[in-house]
Parts: structure tokens; C-alpha cells; sequence
């Protein structure tokens, strides 16, 4: 199983009749970026769109129809009118501009939908080490924060293991089911429920416990470490109890097969293709690749045999030591047969409980697990001999890994 990422490449949508009433969705961010448009979050997901987004957002803070915000926000250009309406017909598609009556509801994007709850729920070894760890670490006298309750699964475990009080922050609309999980359970004389960014979050007490699943696929990209850091600072006592109190990141060099990367890379083989095809010199597609900080998602089941060398140690966090939320890290192994598409897939092991390591690492394979591997191709040298040393760079910083890999 994999966790899914926020998908950021939807096709593109079809136009909206005018006499549509839009309004803003009601959990939208936005973010400004160095490239010449916005990143928009909403429930959990990310989509770009151009500046002109910021203009749209503003004027449909309330209920307008399409044709009117259009004309007002085109200002008469033809071309600046139908950027516009492409970015309309964009954010309604991704949920950021909804019907009025849809304002009030629940949404199913994001970290809203189902699928995405059910896929952590049916990973039983994440669910119960999670759950066994809170049994385990919490006291009667303990107060808890879980930050990213989702379905509110961590915030009753532990307030079932005895926790005095529990706040159960979370972000995204599932906190609407979560608030109907703490009544089912009889916990919300403990609970609280906070519907807010932890980062923006105040709470009456410090808590001694924090638990957060915010691993990614890519492990560090959902902000854990942020998420900790600001947490340790403002919210949590100074000797709190952190679940999972550590986390190490491990590289491990694999031979991609050449039918996966090329699903996602513009090999030489696949432009030949191309330009036998179509009879167009295709040829610049060769340099249209990936970036060093966008993996590739594979599904653990699928990788076992790739690997070319033992894993390597990256990074290993203490959370509950001052850490720095960026890191950057060089390891480097021996490659035990040749590969012609060398790339690095990430791997995590989450100490959750002295003596309780929840891991991605092939050697501790899970067959319920729903983590996905980040795979790196490793453009700078996708072709290794047998035996060839190769240095991985690990960086990370604020949500982006980059991964990096040369012979050395
Ligand atoms: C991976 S899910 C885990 C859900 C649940 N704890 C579980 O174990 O099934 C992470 C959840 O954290 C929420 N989230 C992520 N960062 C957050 C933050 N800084 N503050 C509040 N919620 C956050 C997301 O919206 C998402 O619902």
C-alpha cells in the first residue's frame, strides 16, 4: 500500500458556466513561492496556480458569480480574461472555489477523504505500534497533544490509556469526524478537540506527552521535525515524553528497473522512440527530468529485489534532544553489481516505545504497510560498474529532500 501524496499535476479541467455562485472553500493557504505563482493548500493538498490566483481568492471571499469576478478581474483583456477563467475552472476542480451550500460541509479531499484514513487504519503494524506505544508511555496524570488526529485514532487511544487530558489538534476537515469519534468513545470529557495548525496552536497547559504520525513517504516531508521543534518550544513541558521519540532516515541504492523510470524519466531509448514515432527531433526531452528533490513513490512490495547495497545511515534525529529541523548529511557504500539506473530510496525506522521501532527498511518488510519508498534516480551517475563507492548528499530543509549522488 502507499500513502498517497497531494497530487499537484490534475489534468486540466473544463470551463465553469458563468452564472455559477463560487465562494472560497473554507480551509484554504496560501503560499507565496520565488517561481511566478502561488501554492495553494486546501484539506491537506497542494496546487499551484498562477499569481493572478491571489486576485480570484479575494474576490470570492463571499458567494459571486464567475462572470462577474471575471470581468471585474480581467479589466477588459482578452487574454487576461481567459488566464483567468483557466484558473477559476482550476481551483473549483481542486476544491478551493466550492458552491456556497458546499461551504458547510464536509469535503472529501485531502486529508479529508475515506481512502486515505482507511489505508493508515489497515496498516496494522503503524496503527497498533502507535497505540501500543501510547498504553505504554501514558499516566493517569499525563497530559497528551496529538497533533494530526485524522480520524482521532491516537487522541482516544489515549485518552482510553488513562491520560488526564488530551488535545487533538489537527488541521483538516476530518476533524469533523474525529470530534463524532470522540463522542462514540465517551472521551470528550477529556478530549479537546482544536481545529487549527498546531504551529498557530495556544493551549491553556504544556503537555508531557506529544504523539504525531507526520511521516511521509518522503519521511521528513510531512514536517515532522518542525511539527516537534515548535511543539517542544511552546506546547509541551521540557521533560515531555515524545512518541516516536527518535527517527532515523537510511539510503538504500537500488537498480531501478528501466520500465519504472521510464514511466517518469525521458530516458535516451524512450526519445528515439519518440522521434521514430512522430518523426520530430525530440532530443531536448533528454534534459526535461526530474529535479535532485522530486522521488519517485514506489510501492514497498514492489522494490525487493532492487537493492544494490545494505542501507546506509542518513540522518538520526533525537526528538527529545534540541535538533535542528534541517539537515544535511553525505554517506557513502560500495555497489555489489553494476546498474545501468542507480537511484536511492528512503527508508525510515521510528523508535515509538523503548524497545518498539516501527521500520520501512526492506529487512523489516511489512506486508500491511502503507509507506511508500521516495526514490531519487541518480541523474549524475545513473550508470555504476560492480564495485563502484558512490557518496550520497542528503539534505533537508522545510518540507523539500533533495538527494544527490556521485562515484567518489
Ligand atoms: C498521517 S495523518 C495521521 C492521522 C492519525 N493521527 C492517524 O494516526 O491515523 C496526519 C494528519 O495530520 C494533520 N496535520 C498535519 N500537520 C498538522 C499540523 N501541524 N497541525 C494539525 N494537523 C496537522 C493532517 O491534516 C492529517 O490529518
Amino acid at each position: 500500500m502507499v500513502r498517497p501524496m497531494s497530487p499537484t499535476d490534475e489534468p486540466r479541467p473544463s470551463s465553469i458556466p458563468p452564472e455559477t455562485v463560487l465562494v472560497r472553500a473554507r480551509e484554504v493557504r496560501v503560499r507565496l513561492t520565488d517561481e511566478d505563482e502561488i501554492g495553494i493548500d486546501v484539506g491537506g493538498e497542494q496546487l499551484h496556480a498562477p499569481r493572478l490566483a491571489l486576485l480570484l481568492l479575494d474576490a470570492f471571499s463571499s458567494p459571486r458569480r464567475v462572470a462577474d469576478v471575471l470581468a471585474a478581474v480581467a479589466g477588459g483583456g482578452a487574454e487576461r480574461a481567459l488566464e483567468a477563467e483557466a484558473c477559476v475552472s482550476h481551483m473549483a476542480s481542486n476544491g478551493v472555489l466550492v458552491l456556497p451550500e458546499e461551504r458547510a460541509a464536509l469535503g472529501t479531499r485531502g486529508w479529508v477523504r475515506p481512502s486515505i484514513h482507511m489505508l493508515m487504519l489497515d496498516d496494522r503494524g503503524r496503527t497498533n505500534g502507535f497505540c501500543h506505544a501510547l498504553r505504554t508511555i501514558v499516566k493517569p496524570e499525563d497530559v497528551v497533544i496529538d497533533i494530526g488526529t485524522g480520524t482521532g485514532v491516537l487522541a482516544t487511544c489515549a485518552a482510553l490509556a488513562g491520560a488526564r487530558k488530551v488535545y487533538a489538534v489537527e488541521s483538516s476537515g476530518i476533524a469533523e469526524v474525529a470530534a463524532r469519534v470522540f463522542a462514540a468513545n465517551g472521551v470528550t470529557d477529556r478530549v479537546s478537540l482544536m481545529r487549527e495548525r498546531s504551529t498557530s496552536l495556544t493551549l491553556p497547559e504544556r503537555a508531557s506527552v506529544l504523539v504525531t504520525e507526520t511521516i511521509g513517504n518522503d519521511p521528513l516531508d510531512e514536517q515532522m521535525l518542525e511539527i516537534v521543534a515548535d511543539a517542544k518550544k511552546r506546547l509541551l513541558t521540557p521533560d515531555a515524553r515524545i512518541i516516536p521519540s527518535a527517527i532515523e532516515i537510511w539510503g538504500i541504492a537500488v537498480d531501478i528497473p528501466r520500465t519504472v523510470l521510464e514511466r517518469h524519466v525521458f530516458t535516451k531509448r524512450k526519445v528515439e522512440g519518440y522521434c521514430k514515432e512522430y518523426g520530430i527531433d525530440f532530443s531536448p526531452l533528454e534534459e526535461h527530468r526530474l529535479s535532485c528533490s522530486e522521488p519517485i513513490m514506489l510501492d514497498s512490495r514492489d522494490v525487493a529485489t532492487w537493492p544494490l547495497a545494505e542501507p546506509v545511515l542518513l540522518a538520526s534525529i533525537d526528538m527529545t534532544k534540541p535538533f535542528d529541523t534541517s539537515i544535511s548529511t553525505r554517506a557513502g557504500l560500495q555497489v555489489s553489481r553494476e546498474s545501468k539506473h542507480l537511484g536511492i530510496m528512503l527508508a525510515f525506522r521510528a523508535t515509538l516505545a523503548p524497545g518498539l521501532v516501527l521500520s520501512t527498511l526492506p529487512a523489516d518488510f511489512d506486508p500491511t504497510s502503507h509507506w511508500a519508498h521516495a526514490l531519487f534516480p541518480a541523474f549524475d551517475c545513473l550508470a555504476v560498474a560492480a564495485g563502484a563507492h558512490i557518496v550520497i548528499d542528503y539534505n533537508y530543509d522545510r518540507g523539500t529532500t533533495t538527494v544527490r549522488v556521485n562515484e567518489g
